[in-house]
């Protein structure tokens, strides 16, 4: 064994094989996680896809390996109604279709590797169950990675009890009904879909995710105690053999540079410094959500209506349906006119950077996991409005436990609600905006003090396979 503190500069330098699933927000994560083991002397080898290929320019310091696979290379069809199952089925033929020529390509490294520095192990996502099962088969030890909460970890291994004992799929009449077993959950929190085959695919995915965490020799989570110390405990009792490794929140710890596919708008940030002082709403629905035209319409109405100063990522592909040749989703008529000089619109921006920037005063968002963790991290309070997966259950945690944040209605926005909400939240002077951002600045300061001292100990397991 060995002792927290240990590197892998030893006699005999180590290497950690990574595999981040191809999506912006599981690369993210994993890449600031090899930052962290590099700097502690591992050698870092990244597998990749040709889909959303990372940029090894960026990181000379590390292999890369592709593995090439023949399937679609390229997002699933935005304009699919079932976004869902169209990104789940994505990832189930990306598993089946890795599998044999990652087998290929590890076990020639593993040939090569004899003579130089030993492979400590694979950390793959949880979500590419099929690859940390082959790396195991070739008598490499494995970790999974998961890119999301303790609490939603916890309702994942929960999934299938939740469906025996009637909460899913959802019924339209349950969804305010809370999840006894699983407070503060309430069915509408959890993943579901009114399509049966949805539903089905959603279910596997789940499943999957489960298995690779309880076959892996640990669990590794980008979270951290202060924020979720009730749902690591309880984890860590349920999980039992497989140690969890909260080493969150990474994109703090980690010396990782941008790992973005699309290109970051850097000039929003210089339009920020003529800003004052949390007085901006930044919108952002992260890399995959998408929304409706009439949504669209209503978003931007209630973010013009609502009078504030805005910074709003449209990304190409956000709005269902719109035509392939103006990828930008078109601004309904008269958008400009009604915010000039009040607002910028950007294709993708530097979202770390702009919620730590002073003039942010508050953040609307999709809930994903990352764009939680970095609010959390700035102290900016939030605007939720979740689409799928674990974004729900993330937006009840800001909304209803850490309370730095307040959650839309579900279903369709309307112009009236948003206008009402940005008003809540970024009313600095009264309630409860002004008690958002009083307990978001609390929950950034215990984010800060947040040490090293789970890598030192993910470190050590690392050093010990
Ligand atoms: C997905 C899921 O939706 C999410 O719920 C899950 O926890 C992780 O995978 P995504 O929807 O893209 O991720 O959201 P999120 O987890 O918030 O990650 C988005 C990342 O993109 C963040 O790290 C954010 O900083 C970055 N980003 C977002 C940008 O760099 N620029 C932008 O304009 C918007």
């Amino acid at each position: 064994g060995s002792s927290a503190g240990d590197t892998a500069t030893g006699d005999r330098r180590r290497r950690v094989l990574l595999f981040p699933l191809p999506y912006q927000g599981h690369i993210n994560p994993m890449f600031q996680l090899a930052g962290l083991l590099h700097s502690r002397g591992f050698a870092v080898t990244v597998f990749h896809t040709h889909f959303n290929a990372p940029d090894a320019s960026l990181h000379p310091a590390y292999d890369f390996v592709p593995v090439p696979v023949p399937v679609p290379n390229c997002m699933p069809d935005e304009a699919n109604p079932d976004a869902v199952q169209a990104t789940l089925d994505h990832i189930l033929a990306m598993n089946r279709a890795c599998e044999a020529p990652f087998r290929e390509r590890l076990a020639a490294l593993l040939e090569q590797q004899r003579t130089r520095d030993g492979v400590a192990c694979l950390i793959a996502d949880t979500q590419l169950l099929s690859l940390l099962d082959v790396a195991r088969e070739l008598g490499v030890p494995t970790l999974a990675l998961r890119t999301g909460s303790a609490a939603c970890f916890r309702m994942f291994a929960a999934f299938p009890a939740l469906c025996d004992k009637g909460y899913l799929p959802a019924q339209e009449s349950q969804l305010d009904a809370p999840v006894g077993e699983l407070p503060p959950y309430r069915v509408r929190d959890l993943p579901s879909s009114s399509s049966s085959a949805c539903f089905a695919v959603i279910s596997e995915a789940i499943s999957r995710i489960v298995t690779a965490a309880a076959t892996s020799s640990g669990l590794i989570l980008n979270t951290f105690d202060a924020l979720e110390p009730a749902e690591l405990a309880l984890l860590r009792q349920e999980l039992a053999t497989v140690p969890v490794f909260d080493i969150g929140p990474l994109h703090k710890l980690s010396p990782a540079a941008s790992n973005s596919v699309l290109q970051q708008d850097r000039g929003c940030l210089d339009w920020l410094d003529t800003q004052a002082p949390a007085s901006v709403l930044y919108i952002s629905f992260g890399s995959i959500a998408s929304m409706s035209a009439t949504d669209l319409v209503e978003t931007a109405w209630g973010i013009a209506n609502s009078g504030r100063p805005f910074l709003w990522v449209l990304r190409p592909g956000l709005v269902r349906g719109a035509p392939p040749e103006s990828r930008q989703p078109p601004l309904p008529d008269g958008f400009h006119a009604a915010t000039r000089g009040r607002g910028t619109v950007v294709r993708w921006a530097p979202q770390e950077e702009v919620l730590a920037h002073p003039a942010v005063g508050g953040f609307w968002t999709h809930c994903g996991w990352n764009s939680t963790l970095e609010a959390v991290c700035a102290g900016v309070p939030m605007m939720c409005r979740p689409s799928f997966g674990d974004q729900m259950g993330n937006a009840r945690y800001v909304d209803h436990v850490w309370r730095i944040g307040l959650a839309l209605d579900g279903g369709e926005v309307e112009r009236g609600e948003v206008e009402a909400a940005v008003a809540a939240l970024m009313d600095g002077g009264g309630e409860p905006g002004a008690g958002m951002r009083r307990r978001a600045l609390e929950l950034k300061s215990r984010a800060a003090e947040t040490s090293c001292l789970n890598v030192d100990k993910l470190v050590s397991h690392i050093l010990a396979l």
